[in-house]
């Protein structure tokens, strides 16, 4: 016989969680108070406080007055300016978003925000066209040297040899990230009458084809083009995309231009390129170091270069404005969630029928948890699904079965956005797996966790809008039993004595049994499972009879 102290302990401690489980549902989640660190359109401003969200306006502050406003706010809105780092995040309380009003996430540690559960959002669309315009602003102004014109007339010339051009008209053009806005920098660019070619290890070739990129290497690329654009995020795989050694392979004279992020183009290489006559003009909105501390591309004669304008338009900002406070709004209605880079997962957890599998998830995590908390720490998770209603779903089970077999464990503090994460951290193996195959008919959610060599199981489903317990460890319940309540779970010999007895004990301990759920098998050491009353002070108490017993509250 062992009844593990422990184990009692962490049940008890179960209890006040309840609310806490509840809180961490995602659908919907709760914000009340969000900061804007910068300039957004006042659009943002009206919309969330429209939808009764307190919001403060407060740009330029220093790293530790944001740190110190971060403890007082559940939502956070930036552009591009706000650092947001790990220290900041993890300064924050209560923070649930990160709503980013534009593209580019380079600015928050998103990896920092995911572990502490906290939901990154961008508003990928909003500055598109405007993002793409300044672009082809870039490459016109390439071909025609319209802004050192410009300059040249203000300081009193009339230089017209200087200036000579060259048509846009049949040249090649390279676009390398054919994204959104490569895209449309590409049909744009096609109305002037260029070739456009492109590569993207995405975006199908098929699919460019369709609006006229003929994709290929990069190889293939770099020979053929007079003029290149990137429009790719920065990443490792794109950082220094074009530098000495790729430039070495461009047509002479080629012309660059970057709106997407500094360091695509390797900014000394360039230099080095622009100097030799390798580059023949470089066209840049965006830099490593923005404002550039160093002056030497932004002074040569042949750049042309603007302060990080490509999102600079009213239209841009007022969508972007508009985009982010609506898909906060959306997100704390539990109507859906748009744009989050970091908590893809969640996406189809926004739909009404989710949030019973939701709590499915966890309250089997939950059981599992209790019932094996003396053998911990497990290793490895097994997640299976079953049935057509749940071919979409395995995702957010995963991560809400994972809330409940962490809560109450060392791990942070889980929900739905790091339950997985945390898991990761911990050194936990997750597999998760839809099972395709024919048979199941209604959605079924099998978790098996390994624990010191042994292995638990439990089965569970949603019926009649209830999450239920269908199976433990072999034992299948004789009615499914509903995952509410004060349960108390017990490991004991099938015996006729067993029902009176218990209920003494229970009666003795001043808890009353509320149901009892027993497995279809008659003999052996079986897993049933009681509803209480209360939860048990001491389960002590159940000694002379139980092998294992565990109690939680869900
Ligand atoms: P997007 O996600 O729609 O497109 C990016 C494309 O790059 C994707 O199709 C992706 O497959 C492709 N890609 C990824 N790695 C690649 C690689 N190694 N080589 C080639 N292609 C690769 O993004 P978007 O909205 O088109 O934005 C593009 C860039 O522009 C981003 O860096 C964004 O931050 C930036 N941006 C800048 C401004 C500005 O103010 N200058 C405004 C908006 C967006
Ligand atoms: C973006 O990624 O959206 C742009 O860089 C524009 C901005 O600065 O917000």
């Amino acid at each position: 016989m062992s009844i593990n102290l422990g184990r009692h302990r962490t049940s008890c401690r179960r209890s006040p969680r309840r609310s806490e489980r509840a809180r961490l549902e995602m659908a919907p989640v709760s914000v009340r108070s969000v900061l804007i660190s910068e300039s957004v359109d006042p659009c943002c401003r009206q919309i969330l406080e429209g939808h009764g969200i307190r919001v403060t306006e407060k740009a330029n502050l220093s790293r530790e007055e944001l740190m110190g406003e971060m403890k007082n706010h559940d939502g956070l809105v930036v552009r591009s300016a706000t650092k947001v780092t790990a220290d900041i995040i993890n300064a924050a309380g209560n923070l649930k978003i990160i709503g980013r009003a534009g593209t580019g996430v380079d600015n928050v540690d998103v990896d920092a925000a995911t572990k502490k559960g906290i939901i990154v959002m961008n508003t990928p669309s909003g500055n598109t066209i405007s993002a793409a315009e300044l672009t082809c602003a870039l490459l016109m102004s390439l071909s025609r040297h319209v802004p050192q014109a410009a300059m040249s007339m203000r300081a009193g010339n009339w230089d017209r040899k200087k200036f000579m051009g060259a048509e846009l008209y049949g040249k090649v053009l390279g676009i390398i990230g054919l994204g959104r806005i490569g895209k449309e920098v590409a049909t744009r660019m096609q109305s002037f009458g260029m070739k456009t070619i492109g590569y993207d290890p995405i975006t199908p070739p098929e699919v460019s084809a369709g609006w006229g990129v003929e994709q290929m290497s990069l190889e293939q690329l770099w020979p053929q083009c007079d003029y290149i654009t990137v429009h790719t995020p920065l990443m490792p795989s794109t950082a220094g995309l074009l530098g000495d050694a790729t430039f070495a392979k461009c047509k002479r004279g080629v012309k660059v231009v970057n709106c997407a992020r500094g360091g695509i183009i390797d900014e000394a290489a360039l230099f080095r390129a622009l100097e030799s006559g390798q580059c023949g003009g470089a066209g840049l909105d965006v830099f490593v170091e923005e404002p550039p501390k160093d002056r030497s591309l932004v002074n040569h004669p042949n750049v042309i270069s603007c302060p990080h304008l490509g999102a600079s338009t009213k239209e841009a900002q007022a969508r972007c404005g508009q985009d982010i406070a609506l898909q906060i709004v959306d997100m704390v209605k539990g109507k859906g969630l748009v744009g989050a880079v970091n908590a893809q997962v969640l996406v189809s957890a926004f739909s009404p029928e989710s949030h019973q599998w939701i709590k499915l998830g966890e309250a089997i995590g939950a059981v599992l948890q209790s019932c094996t908390i003396s053998k911990q720490p497990f290793s490895q998770v097994q997640i299976t699904t079953r049935g057509d209603c749940l071919k979409h779903s395995t995702g957010y089970i995963a991560s809400a079965v994972m809330v409940g077999l962490l809560t109450s464990g060392s791990s942070g503090c889980p929900n739905l956005v790091n339950a997985l994460a945390l898991a990761k951290e911990s050194g936990v193996k997750v597999n998760q797996h839809h099972d395709q195959s024919e048979g199941a008919v209604h959605g079924l959610c099998d978790v098996e966790i390994s624990v010191n060599g042994s292995s638990y199981k439990a089965s569970g489903s949603v019926q009649a809008g209830v999450p239920v317990l269908l199976e433990l460890s072999g034992n299948v319940f004789r009615q499914p039993v509903s995952l509410s309540g004060n349960l108390l779970f017990i490991r004991a010999s099938a015996s006729p004595q067993l029902l009176p007895s218990l209920t003494g004990l229970l009666a003795a301990a001043g808890v009353e049994m509320e149901s009892f759920s027993a497995p279809a098998a008659r003999a052996g050491d079986l897993w049933y499972c009681v509803g209480l009353s209360a939860l048990l002070q001491d389960l002590g108490a159940l000694k002379p009879l139980v092998k294992e017993a565990a109690q939680l509250a869900i």
